[in-house]
Parts: structure tokens; C-alpha cells; sequence
């Protein structure tokens, strides 16, 4: 299956992108796409016909993928702009878009004992409002995460480690669940 990594954070040594790596490594039985969402205008209907040829690829990005995975930090307490701005984009027109029907699971972190909840509440929010279908089980949120990552990017606390492959794996087979159903 094909699945697109959305990051919601770019900085060179972001936990993001490094849990979203780290998916990658770990499930290589599967294809990712992890696009730089830093490319992508601010959404202005101005620009919406013809759209910037950096959207028009999200957008088939998301068209080809059997599924998206979130993984992000939270900016005061909701979503950073970048990632809301690439699901803006991707969104219209609204409730036919390629988001429509498509399988999303969640994954937030922080340094905080908080984990990103609010975000992780936003995020469902914004998913709904695009008919998107939320992998509908416990929040895998991260809390404590200068701990969690080390400075080379690997994951190094072993629980963290496994409950991420314990929701990954669930939101596989909930992705393939979903396909049959369709
Ligand atoms: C503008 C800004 C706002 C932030 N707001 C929050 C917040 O509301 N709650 C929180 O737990 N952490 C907050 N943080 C901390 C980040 O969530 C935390 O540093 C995160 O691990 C960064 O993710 P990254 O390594 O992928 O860039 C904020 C950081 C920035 C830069």
C-alpha cells in the first residue's frame, strides 16, 4: 500500500519528520511519499485555477495513497500553518475532494506531558470537515519527546517504539478493512 507522510513541522532537527522516518524504516514492506509542504503557496483562491504546479502534485499525492499518516507538533495549542495550509490546498472542492473517504491516523508530539492533545483534537476536526474517515482509535500522542528521539533522529525509548508500531500496524489493517468495505 502507498501511504502519504504528512509532517507538521520542516526544521532540520524536527521529531516530526524523525517519527515519520522512522515509520518508513520500519515498514518498508509499504510505499511512502513525504512531501515538503514548504513549497506550497498560501491557499488564496486567486491562485486555485490553475493551481501552482507544487499543489497540483499533492494533490495526486493524495489521490494515489491508500492512506495518510499525520505526524505533528502543536503550535499554541492547535495546528502548525504549514500542514493546515497543505490540507487547505488539498481540500476543494469542498466534501469531492481527494481527502473524501480517505483513511487518516493522527500522531502528535511535544516536549510537554501533554503530547499534543489539542492539536491531535484539532487535527480530527479539520479532518471531518474534508469527509476524510479518522482512524478511530486511542490518540497516539507523544509526550516528553526531547527524551524519545535522540539527537541522530532514532527513536529511543523502546515503549514509545512499540506502541507506534502497535498503531501503525492497527491503522493498516484498518486501511485494508476500509477497502473492503468500499
Ligand atoms: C510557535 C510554537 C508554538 C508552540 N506551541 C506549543 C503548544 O501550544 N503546546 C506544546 O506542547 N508545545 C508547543 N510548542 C513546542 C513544540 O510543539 C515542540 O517543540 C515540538 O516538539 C516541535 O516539533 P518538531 O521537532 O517536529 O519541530 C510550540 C513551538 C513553537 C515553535
Amino acid at each position: 500500500m502507498k501511504f502519504l507522510l504528512l509532517s507538521g513541522s520542516f526544521r532540520s532537527d524536527s521529531r516530526s519528520l524523525a517519527i515519520l522516518n522512522a515509520i518508513q524504516r520500519r515498514f518498508p514492506v509499504h510505499d511512502f511519499v513525504l512531501p515538503d509542504l514548504t513549497v506550497l503557496p498560501f491557499y488564496s483562491e486567486d491562485l486555485a485555477f490553475p493551481k501552482p504546479t507544487a499543489v497540483e502534485g499533492l494533490i495526486s499525492e493524495v489521490a494515489s495513497a491508500d492512506g495518510i499518516v499525520v505526524c505533528s507538533p502543536e503550535y499554541n495549542h492547535s495546528v502548525p500553518a504549514v500542514i493546515k495550509n497543505a490540507i487547505d490546498w488539498v481540500s476543494r472542492p469542498a466534501f469531492e475532494s481527494v481527502l473524501k473517504g480517505m483513511p487518516v491516523t493522527i500522531v502528535t508530539q511535544a516536549s510537554s506531558p501533554v503530547g499534543g492533545a489539542r492539536a491531535q483534537a484539532h487535527f480530527k476536526l479539520i479532518f471531518d470537515s474534508t469527509l476524510s474517515i479518522i482512524h478511530p482509535v486511542h490518540e497516539m500522542m507523544i509526550s516528553d519527546i526531547d527524551r524519545v528521539v535522540g539527537l541522530d533522529g532514532a527513536i529511543i525509548d523502546a515503549k514509545v517504539s512499540n506502541r507506534l508500531d502497535r498503531h501503525m500496524n492497527g491503522f493498516f489493517d484498518f486501511v485494508v478493512q476500509i477497502s473492503r468495505q468500499r
